[in-house]
């Protein structure tokens, strides 16, 4: 079986072909990074708008390289959500007309799906129950995936996602977007321990997260720098970046070591700890992570970095997923701007309840 995997949910326009015995035929993405570089961040209308430009010949090439036709396939996956929603429209609504032209199976995926599952694509030995720590740059969640579809969230971010605060930090000091790998690089330079910064929630109970009061405190942390010394000097910048990246690890290991206690009562030996999304391709996290787990007694499965931002094969893999279980959408499906992968768990800490009026209307 060979699945065509469209994303287009946020900045990158991808395109793969993946077959059932997870090997990538294809996988071509072109990011839009240079589109968006001057605001700082990703422009949602500039999102769509270059999506729609580009996603044609992205897919025309992906098949061109897996040298495969439309009627060979056996599905087509598009992310159907969460995402910008003007973003995601584009990427489904072109999987409908292919599946609708070629009478193929749809199948609508949640983004996030496609990065929980993206580690059985390449690890063999990831098998159900496992334990994901889902890092990226709108998400921050620990869950226990049961099986295709079935998520267990213990913690989520109760404010900010690790990557958006890479990328905020990062516009702070200067170092340009996105911020993730520009930290890292910074990271090298630095001492990790020249400034110490909060760690939110560390050592609280539950597996919840919280990043805004870290971004708030490198924030306070450059304007005392700047009074006192006119101006922030390049060490500055790479103290305070590897700083910052210690400081996520340390509150990543902590929530983690959590959410192990809670897996071990479904899986009481063995089993796998699974890490994805963008920030998992930061190698300093990978390395803490690897201490965690070796501690622990865990299996560790990263994907390569690669495949840990978005990109197509993740999707078309997860697609291939749900086409084994039967599990595929109509031509009607609407694509969603947020879409939770459990839709069972209550509204994390401190996130207050729904008002009356709200109820009301
Ligand atoms: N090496 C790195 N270190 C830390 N963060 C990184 C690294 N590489 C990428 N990131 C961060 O990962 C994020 C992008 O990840 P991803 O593509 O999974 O997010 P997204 O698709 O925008 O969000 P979501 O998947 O939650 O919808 C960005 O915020 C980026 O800064
Ligand atoms: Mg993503």
């Amino acid at each position: 079986m060979i699945v065509l995997g469209i994303e287009s949910s946020c900045d990158e326009t991808a395109a793969a072909i993946v077959n059932s015995e997870g090997k990538i035929l294809a996988n071509i993405l072109r990011s839009q990074i240079s589109d968006h570089q001057l605001y700082g961040g990703v422009v949602p209308e500039i999102a769509a708008r270059s999506h729609l430009e580009h996603l044609d010949r992205i897919i025309f090439t992906a098949m061109e390289k897996a040298d495969i036709s439309f009627n060979q396939l056996g599905g087509i996956a598009a992310t159907a959500g969460p995402g910008l929603i003007g973003a995601v429209m584009v990427g489904l609504m072109t999987g409908k007309a292919i599946a609708a032209t070629f009478q193929k199976p749809l199948i609508a995926l949640n983004h996030l799906e496609g990065h929980a599952l993206s580690p059985r694509l390449t690890d063999k030995e990831v098998t159900f129950p496992y334990l994901l720590l889902l890092v990226s740059g709108g998400h921050c969640q620990l869950l226990i995936v049961n099986g295709v579809g079935k998520y267990e969230r213990l913690g989520t971010t109760i404010d900010d996602a690790p990557g958006e605060a890479f990328d905020k930090v990062a516009k702070l000091l200067g170092l340009g977007y996105p911020g993730g790998p520009a930290i890292e690089r910074a990271a090298i330079l630095g001492n990790p321990k020249s400034f110490k910064l909060p760690t939110p929630l560390k050592g609280r109970k539950g597996c919840d997260f919280s990043f805004s009061g870290l971004k708030t405190a490198v924030y306070q942390l450059i304007q005392k720098i700047k009074v006192k010394t006119g101006e922030l000097e390049e060490q500055h910048k790479f103290d305070i970046a590897s700083s910052f990246q210690h400081a996520v690890c340390e509150v990543m290991i902590n929530r983690t070591t959590h959410a192990l206690d809670k897996y071990r009562k479904v899986c009481q030996i063995g089993g796998h700890l699974v890490v994805a999304g963008g920030v998992a391709a930061n190698s300093e996290l990978r390395k803490s992570l690897k201490g965690l787990a070796h501690e622990s007694n865990i299996r560790l499965s990263i994907p390569h970095p690669s495949l840990c931002t978005d990109n197509g094969a993740m999707i078309a893999w997860a697609g291939i997923e749900r086409l084994k279980l039967g599990l595929v959408d109509g031509y009607d499906f609407a694509p969603k701007a947020r879409w939770p992968l459990d839709p069972k768990a209550g509204r994390p800490l401190g996130m207050g309840k729904p008002g009356k009026l709200g109820m009301k209307a």
